[in-house]
């Protein structure tokens, strides 16, 4: 059982990394391997709309000079993904975004390639923008025909300077119960 995680923030080892490694300790508390990507300092390309995927429909994106294709095969050996961003502007990242489509399409493409694995969205926020920012990355699991496992709040946690989110506790305290619900769902679907 595998969990692969990116954090989408342009900022490395910031409040989403810290949320991400919240619900990754109980993953791993839990019996399953993790890995976490993080975006920041990359270059990734938008979606282009070329519908190549489409008719290569070998589980890559044609734009190969970054690593997309590298996060798209993560995914697809995976059980589980967590999508971490920060809200920017009241939405995410552009690379975790640029991610999505890319990876989106390519797995649209190839018979819905992510069906079945189990998804969690991972929200870090100042003061606004965290649910349209939660609702976009879990509406990229749904239409991918992934599931999606619940916590006891939405997934969102607050800060601003890089590891204030540590100080929020009810936000830290989702993390867990989502991790908790993640292993359990993977668990039941590996059975
Ligand atoms: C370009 C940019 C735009 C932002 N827009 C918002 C916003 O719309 N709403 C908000 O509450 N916080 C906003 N923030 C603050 C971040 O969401 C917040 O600091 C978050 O904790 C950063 O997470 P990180 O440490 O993982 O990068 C913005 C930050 C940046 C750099």
């Amino acid at each position: 059982m595998k969990v692969v995680a990116f954090n989408g923030s342009g900022r490395k080892d910031g409040n989403t990394a810290l949320l991400i490694r919240r619900v990754v300790s109980i993953l791993e508390a839990e019996g399953i391997e993790t890995e976490l990507v993080q975006l920041a300092g990359e270059q990734i390309r938008g979606c282009t709309a070329c519908r190549t995927c489409f008719s290569t429909k070998n589980n890559r994106c044609v734009i190969d000079d970054d690593n997309v294709n590298t996060y798209i095969q993560k995914m697809v050996e995976a059980d589980g993904i967590i999508l971490g961003s920060p809200v920017y502007f009241s939405m995410m990242s552009p690379e975790l975004k640029a991610l999505i489509d890319r990876a989106g399409y390519v797995a649209l493409a190839n018979d819905y390639v992510f069906k079945r694995k189990v998804g969690a969205a991972v929200v870090a926020v100042r003061r606004a923008g965290a649910i349209p920012t939660f609702d976009a990355i879990n509406h990229f699991f749904l239409i991918s025909q992934m599931i999606i496992p619940a916590s006891s709040y939405w997934n969102v946690g607050f800060g601003r300077k890089k590891g204030d989110v540590a100080g929020d506790e009810e936000g830290m305290r989702t993390m867990e119960t989502l991790g908790k619900n993640m292993a359990w769902l993977i668990k039941k679907l590996k059975a």
